[in-house]
């Protein structure tokens, strides 16, 4: 992105966000666009993965399911053609480039394994594995293969979180310092029973994304601290509450603080990236009422620009469903330039190793190095 519009007295309406809603802009160029096949037409491919690659103009061919009254049912609703009976013939389909992957996290693996087999470019699910050892063998298989695997961490491109990430890289807040997450809310973890007895929950499946989010801004943290807790009484059988403290080489720092058990209703999502000359903050809208939610807010202050204190970007979209068509424009745009996608299997490894880091900090009471 360009720097910073100069003079002291900079746009301060619309004009001033220019820049910044071209860098979030996921539309797809028609030119990227190829035949995508589904597997797995749980929850989230209803509500997210389908509303959104619909308005990206992008062309499901098939889906499957385990579970064919399931996928039938997904099918019918969304106008997908096709119902594959088994994973073997969405590989057989020939007309199908992109596999689509959003199954219970165990499955995933053996899924990647078959569909690189047979040269399918993917898009994983996150978590994209079980443990750092199956990614790095899934990614490395991916490249062997020469076929583009990219991992759906999607909250790097909602909108919020995107605009954040566009307004450090034009340097409107200086040098970043500090981002914080404060998220207090209620999630029934009732609603995916296969969660509810995982041994691990808050950090493997929820708050990787925040995790992901800031390793997009701040890079890769070299310590991680995290304690976490349940609420006796809760359903779940793992943590539900974590306080998570990142340090980065720069000397940036970086907060967590998620619970998952908030019983008083007064629900909070909140991020916030300090830098050495302004602040972005802003409300993770998806989070207060999920799954519908409301829209992000995010402000800006900066000495830079400069502001006329905090400025209000006007956001018009939603994590769910928009932001669930930033990874697969990586991917696309991967698959048709040779661009690595931004959440490639590489780049998610990085990630992954957060969360296992997070895991050790847990176990050991201490600050773990993450491994690069
Ligand atoms: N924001 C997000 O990115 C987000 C949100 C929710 C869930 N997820 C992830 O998406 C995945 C699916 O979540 P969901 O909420 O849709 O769960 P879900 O339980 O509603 O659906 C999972 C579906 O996978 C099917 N399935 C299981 N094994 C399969 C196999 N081997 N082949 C084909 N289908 C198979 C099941 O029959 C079911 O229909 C999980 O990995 C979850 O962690 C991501």
């Amino acid at each position: 992105m360009s720097a910073a519009p100069a003079g002291a007295t900079g746009p301060t309406g619309i004009e001033l966000w220019g820049p910044v809603a071209d860098a979030v802009d996921l539309r797809v160029p028609v030119e990227h666009r190829v035949p995508i096949a589904v597997v797995g037409a749980g929850a989230i491919v209803d509500v997210a993965h389908l509303p959104a690659y619909r308005a990206a103009g992008l062309e499901v061919v098939g889906i499957h399911d385990i579970d064919a009254t399931r996928a039938e049912d997904v099918a019918r609703r969304h106008g997908i053609d096709r119902v594959y009976g088994s994973l073997d013939e969405v590989l057989a389909d020939e007309r199908v480039q992109v596999i689509d992957v959003a199954v219970v996290a165990t499955a995933q693996p053996d899924i990647v394994r078959a569909a690189v087999a047979a040269g399918k470019h993917l898009l994983c699910q996150k978590p994209f594995a079980p443990d750092v050892t199956t990614a790095e063998e899934l990614r490395d298989l991916a490249e062997a293969a020469g076929v583009r695997v990219a991992v759906n961490q999607q909250l790097r491109f909602d909108e919020g979180i995107a605009v954040a990430r566009a307004v450090a890289e034009a340097g409107w807040i200086g040098e970043p310092t500090a981002l914080t997450v404060h998220v207090d809310i209620a999630t029934d973890f009732g609603a995916w029973p296969w969660l509810l007895t995982s041994d691990r929950l808050e950090i493997a499946y929820h708050s990787i994304h925040y995790l992901d989010a800031i390793r997009s801004i701040l890079g890769d943290p070299t310590s991680a601290y995290c304690a976490a807790g349940r609420r006796p009484g809760q359903a779940p059988a793992a943590e539900t509450r974590t306080m998570t403290t990142l340090r980065f080489p720069s000397g940036a720092s970086a907060g967590l603080h998620v619970n998952h058990e908030n019983l008083g209703g007064d629900a909070r999502a909140e991020f916030r990236l300090d830098g050495s000359e302004g602040s972005v903050r802003g409300e993770l809208g998806m989070l207060l009422d999920y799954p519908h939610g409301r829209p992000d807010t995010v402000e800006l202050f900066s000495r830079v620009v400069p502001t006329d204190g905090w400025v209000p970007f006007p956001v018009t979209r939603r994590w769910i469903p928009d932001a669930f068509a930033g990874p697969m424009k990586g991917l696309l745009r991967w698959i048709a330039t040779g661009e690595p996608a931004p959440t490639s299997a590489a780049d998610n490894v990085g990630t992954l190793r957060l969360v296992e880091a997070l895991y050790a900090s847990i176990a050991s009471g201490r600050a773990e190095d993450v491994d690069r």
